[in-house]
């Protein structure tokens, strides 16, 4: 470890000498780990980070540009629809996506290194049950996702075993909780060495006179530097395992989104043979104002708008057929090779936009309290995932039904939107259309039938529950054989077992 005099000089050189005000209070092992933690922070880079955070907090944070003037939707040339498309085109891209799948070359990457600070709990969100019949975790229905797509490629495409490795972006925050879960629950029988957790880089908060906060007296408020945090954090071997292993197409999404279709072979189909090296799935936006970014063209190159970026009258923009002209809403569900990702991180990556957040970081005073703000006083400074579509040559777009594919995390019961509730539902409507759409019907505990609803509202509770564990099914498939002309009793759970049953009194 670096003495106590260097890392003086280094903060000294980064203008950050404050950092060591406690020093002389400390015990042997606080400054044991203080020091360690100090030694990590390079003189130079903590310099321009703190420098480069004032300036921006000190802009008003109000006042965001307007894009209006430099925007122009995507061509339709470079947009895939799943509902403009016709059966025998879908089914071409999906059989596509099973064979680059059954060859071990497609990925998934998980973003699970933020703090989950609206949802509140003390423990990643992939941990979360957000009260399914199964009791499943995030975590867990995506594991058993990938486990069921690998046997779908492999019995398609004839091949005896398939891999989708699956690599999880992890944070100071998560990678501890998260590898303890995971061992507790036996990767969810995925082969362990198929799931690979690396760490985003932490950065410290800033106050608004450009100097890194203390959290206490032998600490510095970190944060992790945001999903765009991927393509630094990749760079530590990670981009050498997927090239041992032969991955070529790399499907990034987020942790807190229950329908995500992992590696979804329709999606990675569609952008291989487009030929695309990077590939979001967008949604319709449900409303102009809605709080979501549109993935659209500014000054020609892609990009993702933030709604705050629009005014009013372009957000109301309409076609002639009434549809929004910016309504490609950005879900964070990304397709990238490997060769676009590796030019981001040797390229790029220093280019990507700082988006600054003003928060309330709990601080230790200069008398040594602690203290909790009431309003901001630290600036967060995250980069964006989706940030990197302009340096793409071919970039396209792919439009997926929200009901289907789109329920995110984010706040705690009783919120409007984004909660428990809204993702349970989510899914229990989706696994209920499932059920109707095999040809099943639904009776009550008096075996009275309960009515059909096929097109649920958003907030719409499905009429009957049915769970369906993504091991029988995880797109929909294969349900006739097991659902058609039956009359099952709601609530009803199709697991493994359940299933096997079927099959057995067929
Ligand atoms: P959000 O921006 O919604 O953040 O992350 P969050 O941490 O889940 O929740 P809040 O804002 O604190 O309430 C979108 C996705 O990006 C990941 C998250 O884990 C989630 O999958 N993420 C976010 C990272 O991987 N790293 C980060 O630094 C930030």
């Amino acid at each position: 470890m670096i003495s106590l005099e260097e890392v003086r000089s280094r903060l000294e050189l980064a203008g950050q000498s404050h950092l060591l005000r406690f020093w002389p209070e400390l015990s042997a092992d606080e400054r044991d780990s203080f020091l360690g933690e100090l030694s990590q922070l390079e003189p130079e880079e903590l310099r321009e980070h703190c420098r480069a955070a004032a300036e921006a907090g000190s802009r008003d944070s109000g006042a965001v540009g307007l894009l209006d003037q430099r925007m122009e939707p995507m061509s339709a040339e470079f947009i895939g629809s799943v509902s403009r498309s016709d059966q025998e085109t879908l089914k071409q891209w999906e059989d596509e996506g099973f064979r680059q799948i059954s060859q071990n070359k497609v990925a998934v990457l998980l973003l699970a290194g933020g703090q989950g600070t609206r949802l509140g709990v003390p423990y990643p969100k992939g941990m979360y049950n957000v009260g399914l019949p199964s009791g499943k975790t995030l975590y867990q229905v995506q594991a058993e996702r990938i486990r069921r797509a690998e046997q779908l490629a492999a019995e398609k495409c004839g091949s005896s075993k398939c891999t989708i490795p699956w690599y999880i972006m992890t944070s100071e925050f998560t990678l501890e909780p998260t590898e303890k879960f995971f061992k507790e629950n036996q990767y969810f029988k995925l082969d362990q060495s198929n799931v690979v957790m690396f760490e985003q880089r932490m950065i410290p908060a800033v106050s608004f006179d450009g100097k890194a906060i203390l959290e206490n007296k032998s600490k510095v408020a970190m944060a992790p530097d945001g999903n765009g945090g991927l393509y630094r954090a990749l760079v530590d071997g990670i981009f050498e395992d997927m090239e041992r292993r032969g991955v070529q197409y790399i499907h990034v999404y987020c942790v807190d989104n229950i329908l995500v279709k992992m590696a979804d072979p329709l999606f990675i189909g569609f952008c291989v043979s487009k030929g695309a090296d990077c590939g979001a799935k967008v949604v319709e936006k449900a409303y102009p104002t809605e709080p979501v970014g549109v993935v659209c063209r500014v000054d020609g190159a892609h990009q993702v708008v933030e709604y705050s970026e629009i005014s009013l009258e372009t957000a109301e923009k309409r076609n002639t057929d009434g549809s929004l002209v910016f309504n490609a809403g950005n879900i964070c569900n990304h397709f990238f090779t490997l060769s676009f990702l590796k030019s981001v991180a040797e390229k790029f990556e220093p280019k990507l936009k700082q988006h600054v957040a003003l928060k309330k970081v709990p601080y230790v005073d200069e008398e040594g309290n602690l203290v909790k703000p009431d309003k901001p006083n630290g600036i967060k400074m995250e980069k964006f995932v989706f940030d990197v579509f302009q340096f793409s040559k071919n970039f396209v777009a792919f439009e997926v039904s929200r009901a289907d594919e789109f329920s995110p995390l984010k706040n705690a019961d009783p919120a409007a939107k984004d909660t428990p509730a809204t993702a349970r539902r989510a899914l229990l409507a989706q696994h209920y259309r499932w059920a109707l759409g095999a040809g099943a019907s639904f009776l009550d505990g008096e075996n009275r039938k309960l009515p059909e609803k096929p097109s649920l509202s958003e907030n719409e509770e499905p009429p009957a529950v049915c769970e369906i564990s993504p091991l029988v099914s995880c797109f929909g498939e294969g349900l006739g054989v097991l659902m058609r002309g039956r009359e099952i009793h709601s609530p009803f759970i199709l697991d493994e077992k359940k299933a096997e049953e079927i099959r057995k009194s067929q």
